[in-house]
């Protein structure tokens, strides 16, 4: 009765029954949290209340590509930055995962492929998956920095190649692509007439945030380029459902891309009237949270580096973003010290497998949570890390 591609396994992993039986039983630490409604931000919920009910009064215009003003607060939000965007070129959608749905739909046919860097975002299996395309992994390269690995790239494209995604900041690793690895991304899709996607839902967060111009893609000019971002981490405002994709590239490639959205999108109209008309007040209202969150994240990242440091241990080198990785000690495998970790100091992390970090055993922390919480969780998991090394692997 039912299809293929929804009889994957839907059974949870044994690190998330031990949370679920620990959460059930204790208050946790949990330096997983990235939903930012649940850390204690001091956000002016109100102010959100009122601009979402004002929108509310306005009349329903059906637009498959956004109403004009919630395109022009797009393109304003980047002027803001020091990017010019065009009105014209921005789709709207109700998330980020929507916006990849529909590249991967309007770039590839089923069995083609979209190529991506590992570590990142786990969610990119499924939402090929969901799209039939083929994820084509390469992995990047640690040497003190993230950096692409030339060698792993090119086996990464084919014929197929319809897509390279990119993540900057990325998640988990919180980096950006330097001047030459954006360079080779970029004449990789050249060379294969395929095209960027790149997702900078965490761009507002870079550690020298005056960087964003020069980083993001939306100012791309020489190939046809999908920038992604949206309201849950730019507003912190996850529930409200709004997403963009800027498009820009060759003119006649980013028209007719548009076209193509449009006809797609026509079918779905999937953001609702309200959260549109609010969004200049939204993003107006965003710069304030975003002051806030990048010193909480400055916070808790230079605690993670400080006790880590005394500790002996690593903290990957960053540019920014949400998340930070934490080398274990030698010995430890990093599922089986996450285990440990809930049931014997109550502390929560996704160990590093889970997004493809696998060139030694670490573990991926949210910044997010309130620094209390933030400090008590990381100085249980360094006094369960060391002195001694756990269980060896297997
Ligand atoms: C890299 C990346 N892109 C997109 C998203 C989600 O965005 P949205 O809520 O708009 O689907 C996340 C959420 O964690 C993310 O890490």
């Amino acid at each position: 009765m039912f299809s293929r591609r929804t009889s994957g396994p839907r059974e949870p992993n044994p690190l998330t029954r031990a949370i679920a039986e620990a959460r059930a039983r204790f208050d946790l630490w949990d330096l997983t949290e990235s939903n930012p409604t649940r850390v204690q931000l001091p956000m002016d919920r109100a102010a959100v209340a009122a601009a979402l009910a004002k929108g509310a009064e306005a009349d329903y215009v059906p637009a498959p590509l956004g109403a004009d003003l919630a395109r022009e607060a797009v393109a304003d939000y980047y002027s803001r930055r020091g990017v010019a965007v065009d009105p014209a070129r921005v789709m709207l959608t109700a998330t980020t995962s929507e916006a990849y749905a529909y590249l991967f739909r309007l770039l590839a046919d089923p069995g083609e492929e979209v190529v991506a860097a590992t570590p990142s975002y786990p969610l990119f299996g499924a939402l090929a998956e969901a799209a039939e395309v083929k994820l084509s992994p390469h992995a990047m390269l640690y040497d003190g920095r993230w950096r692409l690995d030339p060698t792993a790239l090119a086996a990464a494209l084919s014929p197929r190649t319809r897509a390279l995604l990119t993540v900057g900041p990325n998640n988990p690793t919180g980096s950006c692509l330097g001047p030459v690895d954006r360079r080779r991304l970029v004449q990789a899709a050249l060379t294969r007439g395929a095209a960027v996607i790149s997702d900078e839902v965490f761009l507002d967060y870079l550690d020298a945030p005056e960087r964003f111009a020069a980083t993001s893609f939306a100012r791309e000019a020489e190939t046809l380029t999908f920038t992604l971002s949206g309201l849950s981490k730019v507003a912190a405002l996850p529930h409200l459902k709004l997403s963009w994709v800027v498009v820009n590239g060759p003119p006649e490639q980013a028209a007719e891309a548009m076209d193509r959205l449009e006809h797609m999108a026509d079918t779905f109209l999937s953001v609702g009237t309200p959260v549109q008309e609010a969004l200049p007040r939204l993003l107006e209202q965003a710069e304030e949270t975003q002051d806030f969150l990048r010193g909480r994240l400055w916070e808790n990242g230079d605690h993670l580096r400080d006790v880590a440091r005394r500790a002996g241990l690593t903290v990957r080198a960053r540019d920014g973003g949400w998340y930070a990785v934490l080398d274990l000690p030698d010995g430890w495998d990093d599922e089986a010290f996450a285990l440990e970790l809930v049931t014997r100091a109550q502390v929560v992390v996704q160990p590093g497998y889970l997004f493809d970090l696998e060139d030694r055993p670490a573990v991926v922390l949210s910044l997010l949570p309130a620094p209390e919480v933030f400090q008590e969780g990381v100085d249980r998991l360094i006094s369960l890390a060391l002195p001694g090394p756990g269980p060896k692997d297997g």
